[in-house]
């Protein structure tokens, strides 16, 4: 069973009154998350990756379009459904005079959370986020990074079998970031939860999704684990060497994609480094070049979200 199924989801919003603009957010999307996985979706600004996560957590209706949350019917049961969820984002706002643990227990009172319980589960999570030295900081006082923590703290407190998380280190020193990443890659063996992650950041996505999908005007365009992304697109693996002597010819070598010189360095675009290079290097080696100096890099999401990031895609 999957744990998200959605299949043609349309969403287009309707503003101003005497002049009413159309605009199509999402143009049916198809996707699903099997349990326990981390699953990202990756897309430029106003790719429609909010509004699918908003219609997934109920707070938005679907114009067309179905969705099984858990095995529930979003339109049908909203209210089982968000029992079950919990949605994080990264713009995340709470009252501002309240402080840390009463936040969390305010929130966990909304989940219908016994006193008893809902004691336990504030400790929990304060002690797991790191926020048992600030339990007593109003919201007001706390440092971005702490905000965010608490954010993700809080989309915890009723145990969702599904986490929605919306860019959820949006804003955050590089520390930060990788502390808060961290924690979202414990999460999913911790709480056994599946997550469903919307970033702008490539290396977030590298990091911790096992499949990603690439949303653009409404549509996915792509979707896979992120190396078959990297495949299908053909971006291949980039081998940089400094030569010296007779630069050979090397079309004809198996797997080149394609490959250029530029003041004595080759680059040689392969489809795997790893299988490709004996037979570069030997080639090089019987035509009278000296390698003086190598290296391999690998193409990176970023890449991949480059590339779909171009107009014809
Ligand atoms: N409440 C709304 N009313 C009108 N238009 C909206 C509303 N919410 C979103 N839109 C529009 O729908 C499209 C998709 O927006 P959405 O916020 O889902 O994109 P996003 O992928 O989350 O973008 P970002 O990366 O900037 O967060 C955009 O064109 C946006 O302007
Ligand atoms: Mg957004």
């Amino acid at each position: 069973m999957w744990v998200v199924e959605v299949e043609g989801l349309a969403k287009t919003f309707v503003t101003g009154w005497l002049r009413p603009r159309r605009r199509e957010a999402l143009a049916g999307v198809s996707l699903r998350v099997p349990p326990g996985a981390i699953y990202g979706i990756v897309g430029p600004n106003g790719a429609g990756k909010t509004t699918l996560l908003s219609i997934l957590a109920t707070i938005l209706t679907p114009d067309a379009g179905r969705a099984t949350l858990l095995g529930l019917d979003l339109t049908r049961e909203p209210a089982a459904v968000r029992q079950r969820l919990n949605l994080v984002s990264g713009h995340a706002n709470f009252v501002w005079s309240l402080q840390v643990a009463e936040i969390l227990d305010f929130y966990a009172r909304l989940y219908g959370l016994t006193a008893r319980e809902r004691r336990v589960r504030v400790e929990e999570l304060l002690d797991w986020c790191e926020l048992t030295p600030y339990r007593a900081v109003p919201y007001n006082e706390l440092s971005t990074g702490l905000k965010q923590r608490l954010a993700l703290a809080k989309g915890l407190v009723n145990r969702p079998e599904l986490l929605l998380l919306d860019e959820p280190t949006v804003g955050l020193d590089p520390d930060m970031a990788l502390k808060v990443r961290a924690q979202i890659a414990e999460l999913r063996a911790r709480e056994r939860v599946t997550i469903l992650l919307c970033t702008h950041y490539m290396r977030e996505a590298e990091q911790l999704c096992d499949q990603v999908a690439f949303l653009k005007r409404g549509l996915i365009l792509a979707e896979g684990a992120p190396a078959d992304l990297k495949r299908r697109l053909g971006l291949g693996d980039a081998i940089r060497l400094r030569i010296t002597g007779r630069l050979p010819d090397l079309a004809g070598l198996p797997g080149l994609l394609h490959w250029a010189v530029q003041d004595g360095l080759l680059t040689c675009t392969v489809d795997e480094a790893a299988t490709r290079l004996p037979s570069l290097l030997g080639m090089l080696e019987a035509r009278g070049a000296r390698v003086e100096e190598l290296r391999v890099t690998e193409p990176d999401l970023e890449d991949v979200f480059v590339e779909y990031a171009k107009p014809h895609h």
